[in-house]
Parts: C-alpha cells; sequence; structure tokens
C-alpha cells in the first residue's frame, strides 16, 4: 500500500524531533513494505520566512492531497523572535490555528500514559501513582476562547481587551459523540471538565454531554469542574479514562497530565475531523530554549506518528509495533535528558531515533 504523509518540520526543536519520527516511519515502510511519500509543508515560523505569511492556501491545499500530515512543533520565544514583532494574526500560533479550523479538526486526541518504566521520572508519590494511569483527554479544538470575537479597544480610562468564550450546541455535540465512541472502546467511563459554576457556556457544554450521554447508555458520565480537575490529576490520576473538556481547559490539562507522564515530551497527539484525515503532532511546543542542541525528546512526535499509522492510515500493527519499539528502548533504559533516571544510559535526540529505528528492524512482526 501506498500512503501520502505530509511533514511539517516547523521551529526550533520541530525539525530534530520529526527527522526521528521520519527514521521511524521509514523503518515501518522496509519492514511491513507499505510505502510513504513524504511532502513537506510550510507552517508557521518556517513559512512567515519563506512566504512572509504563517499559513498559505497552497500548504492547505497540500495537506488535503495528503492521507495524512505530521508536524514538530511550530513558534519561537516572543521576547527574542521578530515573528513576535508581527500583528497577533501573522504570527506563527495564528498557521496553527488557521490549519486547525481550515481543515475542520475539531476533536484533538491526548492520550496520558504513564509507562511502568517511567515511573521514576513520573513526580508524583508512588502511593498516588498507584497501578499507574491510561486516560484520553479529548480536547475541543475549533471553537471557544481560540476563534471567539477578539479586540481591544482604546477609551479614556485605557484599554480594555477582550476575548469572548463562545460554543454551538453541535460544535459541543459532536465533540461529545467522539468522547463516547472512544470511551465506548476503552473503560467505558467519560469525565466531562468545564465551569459550569460560572460560564453559561459551560452549562450548555453540561446540558448537551447529558442529552448526548443517553446514546451511550453502556459509558458512564460525570462531570468535574475544571480547578477540581487539574487538582484531581495530580491526586488520583487512576480515575481518568476518557476526558473532555472545551479548548482552553484542554489545552491546560493536557499540559499537566503530559508532566505525570514523566514529560511534556511524551505526550503525542491526533487532531480529527469527521474523515480518516488527520493531522498529529507533540502536544509541547517548540522549545526554543534547547533546540539545536539534540536533547528533545523526540518520543512525543514518534507516539504521534504510531497514532497516525492507526487513525488515519488504518495501519494497526504497524502501529502497535512502533509503540512496542518505544516501550522496549524504555525497557533497555535509554533516555533523553528530561526523562533522565539514576542507572539508565542517557542518549541524544537522534540516538532516540536510532535505537527506534534498530529495534523495529529486528523485532518480530506481529
Ligand atoms: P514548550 O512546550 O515549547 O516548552 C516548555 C518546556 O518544556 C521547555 O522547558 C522545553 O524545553 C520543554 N520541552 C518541550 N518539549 C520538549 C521535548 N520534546 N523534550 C524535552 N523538553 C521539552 O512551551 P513554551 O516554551 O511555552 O512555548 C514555546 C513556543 O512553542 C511558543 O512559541 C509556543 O507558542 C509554541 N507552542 C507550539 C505548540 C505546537 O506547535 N503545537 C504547542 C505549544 C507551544
Ligand atoms: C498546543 C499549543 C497551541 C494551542 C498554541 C501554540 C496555539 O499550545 O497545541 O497545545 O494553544 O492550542
Ligand atoms: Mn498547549
Amino acid at each position: 500500500m501506498k500512503y501520502k504523509i505530509g511533514l511539517i518540520h516547523g521551529d526550533g526543536i520541530g525539525p530534530e524531533i520529526v527527522s526521528e519520527a521520519k527514521k521511524v516511519l521509514d523503518a515501518v515502510s522496509e519492514k511491513y513494505k507499505v510505502t510513504f511519500y513524504y511532502q513537506n509543508l510550510l507552517l508557521g515560523g518556517a513559512s512567515i520566512d519563506a512566504c512572509g505569511v504563517p499559513l498559505t492556501d497552497e500548504t492547505i491545499c497540500q495537506a488535503k492531497q495528503c492521507n495524512a500530515v505530521l508536524m514538530g512543533s511550530i513558534g519561537g520565544d516572543a521576547m527574542t523572535s521578530p515573528w513576535y514583532q508581527l500583528e497577533p494574526s501573522k504570527r506563527p500560533e495564528a498557521g496553527l490555528l488557521g490549519i486547525r479550523k481550515s481543515l475542520n479538526l475539531f476533536a484533538n486526541l491526548r492520550p496520558a500514559y504513564l509507562y511502568e518504566e517511567l515511573k521514576d521520572a513520573c513526580p508524583l508519590k508512588e502511593k498516588i501513582i498507584g497501578n499507574g494511569f491510561d486516560m484520553m483527554i479529548v480536547r475541543e479544538l475549533t471553537g471557544g476562547l481560540y476563534f471567539g470575537e477578539k479586540k481591544t479597544t482604546e477609551t479614556d480610562g485605557g484599554k480594555t481587551a477582550v476575548d469572548t468564550l463562545i460554543y454551538s450546541e453541535d460544535e459541543i455535540r459532536r465533540t461529545a459523540k467522539r468522547a463516547f465512541a472512544i470511551a465506548r472502546k476503552r473503560r467505558k467511563k467519560v469525565t466531562s471538565v468545564d465551569k459550569a459554576n460560572v460560564l453559561e457556556s459551560s452549562r450548555l457544554w453540561r446540558a448537551v454531554m447529558e442529552e448526548t450521554a443517553k446514546d451511550y447508555p453502556d459509558v458512564t458520565l460525570e462531570h468535574m469542574l475544571v480547578d477540581n480537575c487539574a487538582m484531581q490529576l495530580v491526586a488520583n490520576p487512576g480515575q481518568f479514562d476518557v476526558v473532555v473538556t472545551e479548548n482552553t481547559f484542554g489545552d491546560i490539562l493536557s499540559d499537566e497530565a503530559s508532566m505525570i507522564t514523566g514529560s511534556i515530551g511524551m505526550l503525542p497527539s491526533a487532531s480529527l475531523n469527521e474523515t480518516k484525515f488527520g493531522l498529529y503532532e507533540p502536544s509541547h511546543g517548540s522549545a526554543p530554549d534547547i533546540a539545536g542542541k539534540n536533547i528533545a525528546n523526540p518520543l512525543a512526535t514518534v507516539l504521534s506518528a504510531a497514532m497516525m499509522l492507526r487513525f488515519s492510515l488504518d495501519l494497526d500493527k504497524e502501529a502497535a509495533a512502533v509503540e512496542r519499539a518505544v516501550e522496549k528502548v524504555l525497557k533497555e533504559g535509554y533516555r533523553t535528558p528530561d526523562i533522565m533516571s539514576k542507572g539508565c544510559k542517557e542518549v541524544s535526540t537522534s540516538e532516540m531515533g536510532d535505537l527506534l529505528a534498530e529495534n523495529l528492524s529486528v523485532m518480530q512482526a506481529v
């Protein structure tokens, strides 16, 4: 089989981590005799440098012709990068939001799973970790504060800025359905996170979750306020199966969840619409502080590539092979600096990619 994959190398550590994910995909291609055609696409800072804008119609058009797109992270250091001298709509992040909206990628799946081998890298106490945790955060990605009306007005009393948190029933319902469908294939529990004690949009969110739950009687729905959820994530992470929440809450909670898996460098993501297409990217940013040093953890990107194989290309056994390779390398004690523990062997970004590719090529196919 042949597949066309768009590659967005991105900014900062983006090119370093995407190279390693491509190394792993090349090993998959070699072993399982599937063909991947790659097309490089521009987004974010790299697109500003090449085309003057963070997202072009050409990138959208090229992405639509791919089976899936794998991307590193975009953006730079807001204090030092010239990209942040531009008006907000021309900055790298606007490109990312633009491609999500243009391709209607409303469901952002961010799995937070604690590998047995990374218990030492998890900052939580052993009694809290218990038997580990395995949750899927479903973050609504094309609505809420990110896409509501925003403006700054100037009056005699000084400037006033407004961001609008807006959701329609339809936007909430399609996200709810996705969360329930995912829960059905897991431990059949959905925790819907909102701020219904204060926000009108959250009260609508909660009502639509309740209504949708009627179509999934085999799945248990519970509601949790977002401030409590932030606390529960570090008090008892094992309680969560599927967590569904609006855009901003999901952004913040998924960074928190990433850290309890050992590092933000471990958390992959898939941004999906109603088709097979998906945009796959690590949940972390472009980490300008460590860019170019060959020390970034490429595993979130490699695991995003595994999600791409499974969800967009239907290559289940190939996806499982990548996940097994990650597990094996961790079991053998190899760690990038962010997940390093006593007694382990520290490796660079590229060495981690090499180890994964080698493991894949010698691993028994299942
Ligand atoms: P960040 O996630 O880039 O970095 C936060 C911290 O985590 C830093 O100390 C960084 O070194 C570390 N880190 C991140 N990824 C790592 C990895 N793979 N391995 C080891 N350490 C890693 O967040 P930030 O510093 O707030 O943002 C930097 C830039 O990235 C900003 O321009 C922001 O807008 C952008 N950003 C992009 C995306 C994306 O493209 N999806 C996501 C988040 C942030
Ligand atoms: C993420 C990032 C983006 C977001 C930024 C870069 C716009 O933080 O993918 O988590 O807030 O969605
Ligand atoms: Mn984020």
